[in-house]
């Protein structure tokens, strides 16, 4: 077993161990990496069995470590405290497994046996309105999962959910026919198009009665109204396609499955709830009340699914959509990348989804929910004017405060500089965002996310360019290099290097990017203690220059491959 989760293979090993001692099943997080300095990894299944066996922890412990085998990868497993199992990987092991890495560009981690197919619904913005800073963490998260999903072996579907439908385009049509804009640019101050027809909304009775019958010939499928509809779709498309571009966000024109696409399957949504008993009428409305979900007051909760004025909203469209994915796409997993406060109205989806029979036994529906951006003032994130901030504005700032941290230096040509900035621009943007508990808020500070040491991107970013310096110094053909233990530094950068696949693996697993961001940065740190402590280009001894040139190529591809998962380049020149 020379790749793959050691502690996933401790575990299945204890496993085995155990069935002599008792037949409990336990459960599949068994084994953990320690932070104790000379323990590897830790276990502390015994103590959980004391009662149920009626005896000591520590004897349990003994027992099963009696029974382990584990003698090719580690030394005879200690019991410690109340009945701890401890474990040291053996050097000459970790020494093997760390050269077999040289080579393979997955480094070590494993490709799901029982792969998915995963609809991810995220990003998410609506028509004419420009991103602003509260589309920035469902494209940044729903991204890293798209990458750490497909990486583990999945097939992954991602869909942009636009809101693109629903009495809003009444007014947005009315005033687009109105302006009679010449070119696609009447347009492109989307905000400021939505303002004005909101505007004359309210205060024009005329304007609203056209929007409001808009609506209905928008919905009856009149021809010239799509035709309209279309080009805010397409102008907002176009503003939406240019942030991904920028972000480096993988959403093309393609992964569009707007709110309008699900309108043809409504009808049917209700018809089925209706005929499997399911609805309602609530004061006029159709409503599913989901068993389970009361207010404050404890009287049951409804989810509408058709208006009273016969219309339908945000919660039949999401009805529609999972039974979409399930039944026409035949996915297994739905991700829904929204923020926090929509947590109730998934949850409500999904109850009724499964009382109907759209999300089924085999199926698995997860909301992935975030907490907000906030700004200095430790409120929701605004301009000075009080307005949400254009999540473009945000981006090109980032990338002109990026200019400034790139040290000054003559070699590298104005065009270098730029791609340079970006990469760390847009990288300390999205780091930030990836790097805390996604379900906490975070504030948003340029003076500590392009901070060149924490736990940032541009630190990593900068850790990586020095050692692909150190690597290009060397010149050297690492093939047949060997990994030697010899210094404790070096040790620690093994077990460090050879632990990218349970972070990976716990990062994709929970859908939480920070335990990626986690390991890159405690593995960064772990590399500067090795390069302080052990020369590199001038080592002495047999194969041991070699040996560390080897562990710092390993660390950059690991910083590498690790940050790409993240979304995040890594430039080889700062
Ligand atoms: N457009 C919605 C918003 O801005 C987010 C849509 C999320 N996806 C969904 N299937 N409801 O709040």
């Amino acid at each position: 077993m020379l790749f793959g989760d050691v502690s996933e293979e401790l575990a299945r090993r204890m496993v085995k161990a155990l069935r002599d001692v008792t037949d409990f099943e336990p459960p599949s997080a068994l084994v953990r990496v320690s932070a104790q300095s000379g323990v590897d990894y830790q276990c502390d299944l015994a103590m959980s069995l004391g009662k149920r066996l009626g005896k000591p922890p520590r004897e349990i412990a003994a027992d099963i470590a009696a029974r382990l085998d584990v003698a090719d990868l580690a030394e005879p497993p200690e019991v410690a405290g109340p009945g701890f199992l401890n474990f040291t990987l053996r050097s000459s092991w970790l020494a093997e497994r760390t050269t077999a890495l040289n080579g393979d560009p997955r480094l070590g981690v494993p490709v799901t046996p029982r792969p998915r197919r995963i609809a991810v619904d995220y990003s998410s913005p609506n028509v004419a309105k420009e991103m602003h800073v509260g589309h920035l963490r469902s494209t940044v998260i729903g991204d890293a999962i798209v990458r750490l999903s497909r990486f583990a072996g999945h097939e992954v579907v991602p869909h942009n959910h636009l809101g693109d439908w629903g009495t809003p385009f009444g007014m947005l049509i009315e005033h687009l026919l109105d302006e009679r804009p010449s070119g696609p640019y009447a347009i492109r101050d989307l905000n400021g198009f939505y303002r004005a027809a909101r505007a004359k909304f309210d205060t024009d009775d005329g304007f609203a009665t056209r929007s409001r019958e808009r609506v209905v010939l928008l919905q009856s499928g009149d021809e010239e109204t799509l035709s309209l509809w279309q080009r805010l779709v397409d102008e907002s498309t176009r503003h939406f396609t240019q942030v991904y571009d920028l972000l480096g966000i993988g959403l093309t024109s393609e992964d569009v499955y707007g709110e309008s696409f699900y309108n043809p399957l409504l009808a049917a949504v209700v018809d089925d709830l209706d005929t499997a008993g399911l609805t309602e009428i609530s004061d006029g409305a159709v409503c599913v009340f989901p068993d389970g979900f009361r207010n404050r007051e404890g009287d049951p909760l409804p989810l509408i699914v058709r208006k009273r004025d016969g219309g339908y909203g945000y919660a039949a469209t999401d009805l529609a959509t999972l039974r979409y994915w399930t039944e026409q796409r035949e996915v297994t997993d739905l991700l829904y990348v929204v923020g926090t406060p929509q947590a109730q109205h998934f949850a409500m989806v999904f109850a009724v989804c499964r009382a109907a029979g759209w999300l089924r036994e085999e199926h698995r529906a997860e909301h992935i929910g975030f907490g907000s951006v906030l700004g200095e003032d430790g409120r929701a994130m605004k301009t000075r004017a009080g307005e949400s901030v254009r999540l473009s504005d945000l981006l090109t700032e980032a990338i002109s405060h990026a200019a400034e941290v790139i040290d000054d230096r003559a070699d590298l040509s104005p065009e270098i500089r730029e791609e340079v900035a970006e990469a760390i621009g847009i990288g300390a943007i999205k780091y930030a965002d990836l790097s805390g508990d996604r379900e906490r808020d975070y504030v948003f500070s340029w003076d500590r996310m392009l901070a060149k040491s924490g736990n940032t991107s541009v630190y990593l970013q900068y850790a990586n360019a020095r050692i692909r310096s150190v690597l290009a110094k060397a010149d050297q053909d690492l093939a047949g290099a060997r990994v030697l233990l010899g210094h404790s530094a070096e040790r620690a950068l093994a077990l460090a290097l050879t632990r990218f696949p349970e972070a990976v693996g716990a990062a994709t697993a929970g859908h939480l990017p920070h335990k990626l961001c986690t390991y890159l940065y405690e593995t960064a740190v772990v590399f500067s203690r090795f390069y302080e402590q052990c020369p590199v280009l001038d080592a002495e001894g047999p194969g041991v220059r070699d040996s560390r040139l080897l562990l710092a190529e390993l660390t950059s591809k690991t910083l590498t491959l690790g940050l790409s998962l993240l979304g995040i380049s890594t430039p080889a020149r700062l």
